[in-house]
């Protein structure tokens, strides 16, 4: 039974771009993990920006400049809330959550990986979470150890700690992976290479918006995400670090605002978090993105959360019942979204069609091609949800599947 004490037609009047038809059909949105809609207050607040308060900041005397900078700095303190950071400081503004992951491994690995050095991924992550390192292992003559998964998209933890005690410098996981909706237990993954004094990245970007993240509670050194996927505009996001750690990090880019004392001969850096904002930062997206956690805050996360759940239960079962169908990942605990495959059908097909039908999903390796090479396939059909999807929607797109689907075989 959908728990319904969310008012959904309420919330949908807050995203205009849900209320429209493309090809004739109403519009049914399932993606979600791509990248959610904008709420009207989202959406307002960086034009009021622009319309009133536009200025660079931390460089200006002038009135504009120290209100931009004030307001900024307090988006700043609301994100750092959100997850219970310790101090504001602790949250470095960056463009999302693959800026985030090349920065560190970057600069905490420029800090820790020397000459053959290893670093822990799992078999799920998404090209973000393993190129980056991937690359920088190429450079350092090291290697990159990726904890194994089984078929329903579970980590194997045994693996997991004999990688441990191989001694990696880095582990960086993701919290909920993009293409199976695995929740991974991250607490105690954190816990366990805390044992071997390896600090931990979790890569937040398909948690932000679905679950309360609390990173004192996880203790993890490093949460990175973006707000694109947590109702905020494109071109914002975060990285949450330790602050021990992002006192010890070099830079990873370079120009404005980031020095403290220039001079041909030498440089000094700014403080943390400045010395990793080079540049004129993405203010208007900045306030946008603490509007979204002010939208997010203003429900009861429990009950958006056992509703997400039901729109997934819902959807799993409705969809079962398509002969050929084939889910890729299976894990007991997964969030947000469903990806499968149709026995003899290319998900390119089916999601061409069913586009046609006003139902937009995505479809491919979801930039995660390891995912796709482990489970033998060319990609799947994913639709993920967010709080303003509704039963009825369900309804429409598996009505969709089936339909697509006869039309293939
Ligand atoms: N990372 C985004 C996704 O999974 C784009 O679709």
């Amino acid at each position: 039974m959908i728990l319904n004490h969310l008012d959904i037609d309420k919330i949908r009047k807050q995203f205009p771009v849900l209320d429209q038809q493309v090809y004739g059909k109403p519009l049914v949105y399932f993606d979600n993990a791509a990248t959610t809609q904008k709420p009207l207050c989202v959406i307002e607040r960086e034009r009021d920006y622009y319309l009133h308060e536009n200025c660079n900041i931390h460089r200006g005397v002038h009135y504009l400049s120290q209100m931009a900078t004030e307001a900024y700095e307090n988006a700043r303190k609301t994100v750092a809330q959100f997850i219970n950071a310790r101090q504001p400081q602790e949250i470095v503004f960056t463009r999302g959550t693959t800026e985030s992951l090349n920065l560190l491994a970057t600069s905490l690995g420029q800090l820790l990986v020397g000459e053959g050095d290893k670093v822990v991924v799992s078999a799920m992550e998404h090209h973000s979470n393993m190129v980056p390192w991937q690359q920088m292992l190429f450079r350092s003559k090291g290697e990159l150890l990726v904890i194994r998964m089984d078929k329903n998209g579970v980590l194997d933890l045994n693996h997991y700690e004999e990688l441990l005690k191989q001694k990696p410098k880095i582990v960086s996981i993701a919290h909920i992976s993009n293409t199976l909706g695995t929740v991974n237990p991250i607490k105690e993954m954190i816990a366990m290479a805390h044992k071997y004094d390896i600090p931990v990245i979790i890569d937040g970007a398909q948690s932000m918006a679905h679950q309360v993240i609390d990173v004192q509670d996880l203790d993890c050194d490093f949460y990175v995400f973006s707000g694109h996927k947590m109702y905020a505009p494109m071109g914002i996001g975060g990285l949450y670090g330790k602050m021990e750690w992002l006192e010890k990090m070099p830079p990873y880019q370079f120009g404005g605002e980031m020095v403290d004392k220039v001079s041909f001969e030498k440089t000094t850096f700014n403080k943390v978090p400045f010395k990793f904002e080079a540049g004129t930062p993405n203010v208007g997206a900045a306030l946008g993105l603490e509007t979204a956690v002010k939208f997010i805050q203003s429900f009861d996360r429990q009950e958006v959360e056992a509703y997400e759940d039901e729109l997934l239960r819902y959807a799993t079962e409705q969809l079962s019942g398509i002969e050929g169908m084939r889910f890729i990942g299976q894990a007991p605990k997964r969030n947000g979204l469903i990806s499968f495959v149709i026995d003899g059908i290319h998900p390119y097909d089916l999601g061409t069609i069913i586009d046609k039908m006003g139902v937009a999903v995505r479809t491919g390796h979801h930039c995660a091609e390891p995912v796709m090479t482990f489970f033998g396939i060319p990609g799947t059909v994913r639709a993920s949800f967010a709080m303003y999807n509704t039963k009825e929607e369900i309804d429409v797109f598996v009505k969709a599947v089936e339909r697509a689907a006869n039309m293939l075989r």
